[in-house]
């Protein structure tokens, strides 16, 4: 059985009821006195549903009971506005939630401590995980798989200009205009030289986070401090300004996951910046890159203070207080999470595992050659600052988007625009006492 949400797209956040009509609408039946029927949000980015759905009948198979799985838009912030009006309803309709690595502190009192029901199995996954997803001692959520922005490229179009990927970004954006002029001249007019997430959104503060931090800069300090503001912050958003119309299409500024995967797998840029499971898209039969792209570290930037870095991302599995059958709702989490389904997750979809041990599997790293070179980027991935304000965390990610959105969309320098964020977020400090 298979559920949507409908019409979530058209209606937009603001307007609940259209959006939550589909949800209300499964009837929860029971098809026997013994067996029941859950429900599981579920992702729908590339082959995200369909290994959703392959886990789900493995479960249900085994234990007799039914699970409707209900998809999700595919925008992590469009995602988060549809949970909230749920959960805040108090509604039983979702049993399991699919929830991103940056919304444990905003969500944690809508689901239960799933300690009971894990057994040993978080002692098998990256520890990191396991902390983010533990609120004030209840672990809420159960690392899912893990995720770290990389840098694809075209292995063939590198090679035939005499490229190394580039370790820099300084390196990247010659090695990318270079390719664009060249082979535009050759009447390839299609072709763009990087394609990254630049919409207003989750994907675009990832995005900006991986510049900031590989010029050695930050959104805040550990100690909750706004440090956006800083000479390394505004440096990294002025390069990243400096490509949008001239080795990245003036479209890359409404582009997210899918949109910038569409561009370089139809074989139209050089390099991408996206998440892991573009790989196995990438690779598959169909696509028209297969067995021409390689994966390597996102470029470092200048200087001593500069650095590779991927921002840590990834989902979890909930389970709402809400639900009726908080037991088997665990259990689904607890077999969904385990060592085989990840395993086959990392195999057919490129989804990187949350249990350490897989990371040395035979057939996972010939399936994802990179997972084993890029450990390192995976395992100290750097963090979103939820962890630092909690519940505050989407207003924090809002304003940092919409202001780098401004900037790459020369709205205003990049000076003016990071001076009023610092502000904003040094207000929204004061009132929240991160
Ligand atoms: C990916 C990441 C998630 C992030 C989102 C942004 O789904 O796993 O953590 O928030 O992209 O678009």
């Amino acid at each position: 059985m298979r559920s949507s949400w409908g019409s979530f797209g058209a209606c937009g956040v603001a307007l609940t009821l259209c959006c939550v009509m589909p949800l209300c609408g499964c009837s929860r039946e029971h098809t026997n006195a013994d067996s029941a029927t859950l429900s599981i949000s579920c992702g729908a980015l590339g082959v995200e549903l369909k290994l959703c759905t392959e886990g789900v009948r493995r479960w249900e198979q085994r234990t007799g009971h039914r699970v409707q799985i209900v998809s999700t838009p595919n925008s992590s912030t469009d995602r988060l506005a549809l949970y909230l009006q749920v959960l805040a309803s108090g509604s039983s309709d979702l049993d399991v939630l699919q929830i991103d690595v940056v919304w444990p502190g905003i969500l944690a009192s809508h689901f239960i401590d799933l300690t009971p029901y894990l057994g040993d199995a978080p002692r098998e996954m990256f520890p990191a995980l396991v902390e983010n997803d533990t609120v004030d001692g209840r672990l809420v959520a159960a690392p899912w798989f893990t995720d770290a922005g990389v840098l694809y490229y075209r292995a063939d179009l590198l090679k035939a200009y005499g490229f190394d990927p580039p370790t820099t970004w300084e390196e990247l954006t010659h090695e990318a205009q270079t390719i664009q002029d060249e082979e535009r001249a050759k009447g390839h007019q299609g072709l763009w030289g990087f394609v990254w997430q630049g919409k207003p959104y989750e994907g675009l503060t990832c995005n900006a986070l991986e510049w900031v931090a590989s010029f050695g800069g930050s959104i805040l300090a550990d100690d909750g401090s706004v440090t956006v503001d800083g000479p390394k912050a505004r440096a990294a958003l002025e390069m990243a300004a400096g490509w949008v119309g001239t080795i990245s299409p003036p479209g890359v500024l409404q582009y997210d996951e899918e949109a910038a995967r569409g561009v370089f797998q139809t074989g139209n840029a050089v390099f991408m910046r996206n998440w892991p499971y573009a790989w196995a898209l990438a690779q598959s039969g169909d696509s028209p890159v297969r067995g021409r792209v390689g994966v390597v570290a996102l470029p470092r930037g200048p200087g001593e203070a500069g650095r590779h870095v991927g921002t840590l991302g990834g989902w979890q599995l909930a389970v709402s207080r809400y639900s009726k059958h908080p037991e088997l709702a665990a259990d689904l989490v607890r077999f969904l999470t385990s060592p085989e389904e990840q395993k086959r997750r990392a195999i057919e979809g490129a989804y990187n595992p949350t249990i350490v041990s897989l990371y040395r599997d035979p057939e996972v790293l010939e399936a994802n050659p990179f997972f084993g070179k890029l450990f390192d980027a995976f395992a100290h991935a750097v963090a979103r600052p939820s962890g630092i304000v909690g519940p505050q965390y989407n207003r924090v990610s809002n304003a940092f988007w919409r202001a780098t959105h401004d900037v790459l969309a020369g709205t205003e320098p990049a000076d003016e625009r990071l001076g009023a964020l610092a502000q904003e977020l040094r207000r929204l400090r004061a009132r929240a006492r991160w």
